[in-house]
């Protein structure tokens, strides 16, 4: 892996799950460790790029030479990646966002009472698909964690999220994926696809930024 892979780049990376608040006390939220989007972070200051990693809450260490956002909701979220996407060259969406948020954030705890009480949600930001949608966006790479038809579902969420590259993972395989230390992936882009036998998520990092420079350099 060179060093200089991707001196001078600027590379902003989502990470984490994110935490959607009920009330002051509560909050829905996912088992997304942030290793891999931690793993990458790690990896393109490696590779020589200007990194910023924007994270939901996690327990892992920020990598050193980081540029680090620690964020909460999904809607914060969005807000530090619009902030940075002027001068973003490459967007690597590893984040696991919300899909829906409490519709109202109660102002006070809320009480326990009635048997029965149901919880009214809306949809959240689709953070990614944004970053694709700005004036001029940078080279965007999604991931897609699927359990079956892996691949045509992650080329269909590139396509309708326009995005330049998409990571499927197989999250039904043991020991791999979501919350794990190994993962094995797919790389799907517009003029081709590669795969990365199962490995630890530093090293699936570090190729994944290899192929990301290739596909950047052709585009
Ligand atoms: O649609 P789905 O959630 O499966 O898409 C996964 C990809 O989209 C990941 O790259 C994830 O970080 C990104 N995403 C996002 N904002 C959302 C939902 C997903 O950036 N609200």
């Amino acid at each position: 892996f060179e060093s200089g892979l991707l001196a001078g780049k600027r590379v902003v990376i989502t990470a984490g799950p994110t935490r959607e608040a009920l009330d002051p006390v509560r909050y829905i939220s996912n088992h997304s460790s942030g290793k891999m989007g931690y793993a990458l972070a790690a990896a393109a200051v490696a590779a020589g790029a200007r990194t910023t990693l924007i994270s939901g809450p996690v327990t892992l260490p920020v990598p050193d030479h980081v540029a680090f956002h620690p964020v909460e909701s999904a809607r914060d979220m969005l807000a530090a990646c619009l902030d940075q996407v002027a001068e973003c060259d490459i967007f690597i969406a590893c984040a696991a966002v919300a899909d829906y948020r409490p519709a109202q954030v109660q102002g006070q705890k809320i009480k326990k009472g009635a048997e029965e009480i149901s919880l009214p949600l809306v949809r959240n930001p689709d953070i990614v698909a944004t970053i694709a949608a700005v004036e001029k966006p940078p080279f965007t790479v999604g991931f897609a964690a699927e359990t079956q038809d892996v691949l045509a579902y992650a080329r269909d969420k590139m396509q309708r999220k326009h995005l330049d590259m998409i990571v499927a993972n197989d999250v039904s395989e043991q020991g791999i994926g979501f919350n794990s230390e190994e993962n094995a992936v797919t790389i799907l882009h517009e003029s081709g696809q590669r795969t990365l036998a199962r490995a630890t998520k530093f090293n699936i990092a570090r190729e994944i930024l290899e192929e990301i420079a290739r596909v950047y350099r052709e585009n």
